[in-house]
């Protein structure tokens, strides 16, 4: 009986060690994603013809995985650029295309001593909304057109020719 009894003790803090590993790595994973869950980012997802509500999305997403390298305001600190820029390489197809391959790939050109690292865990969503934030935010204004999931999906499917100076994708 005190063996069943010891026994039943042992496997129980056991158990509850192992759901408490559980716990902690789902939790940590969540954290290193900084990512959104599907379920949720498809609610943004725009209806054919339907307008893109990025808004929220954009300025969360740069909170969460651009501010503490290119800062607040957008400028850049230290060896970090600023982002001001943005607005008029998002004028082209292929400025466009450029922004978004440096999300999904990262980039690491000879003028930066620092590289990004690629962002190729965001969501379609949150990568065109973040480009959005980055465009209207930060941008010297003007028109440009908006950035959709829709659009980084594409690029994200066919774009293995990320051009110059980008990592390859992983
Ligand atoms: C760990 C630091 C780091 C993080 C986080 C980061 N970046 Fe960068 N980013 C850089 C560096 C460094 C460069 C310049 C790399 C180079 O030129 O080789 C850069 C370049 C850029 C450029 C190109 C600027 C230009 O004019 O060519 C854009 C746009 C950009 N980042 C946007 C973002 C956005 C949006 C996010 C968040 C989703 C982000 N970055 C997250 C470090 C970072």
């Amino acid at each position: 009986m005190r063996h069943l009894l010891a026994n039943i003790v042992t496997y129980s803090i056991a158990l509850l060690l192992f759901i408490g590993a559980v716990l902690f790595a789902r939790m940590r994973s969540s954290q290193y994603t900084l990512t959104y869950q599907s379920a949720v980012l498809a609610a943004y997802e725009p209806t054919p013809g339907g307008e893109f509500r990025w808004r929220q999305i954009g300025a969360e997403t740069y909170t969460r995985n651009c501010r503490s390298c290119h800062s607040a305001d957008g400028r850049g600190w230290d060896e970090y650029p600023g982002v001001e820029g943005a607005d008029s390489i998002a004028r082209t197809a292929e400025g466009r295309a450029r922004l978004i391959d440096i999300h999904i790939h990262g980039l690491a050109t000879d003028g930066s001593p620092v590289p990004m690292p690629g962002m190729g865990h965001l969501h379609d969503v949150e990568v065109a909304a973040v480009l959005n934030h980055i465009v209207e935010e930060f941008g010297t204004g003007g028109s440009v057109e908006t950035f959709t999931p829709e659009e980084v999906r594409r690029r994200r499917a066919g774009g293995n020719d990320s051009g110059p100076g980008t990592h390859p994708a992983k």
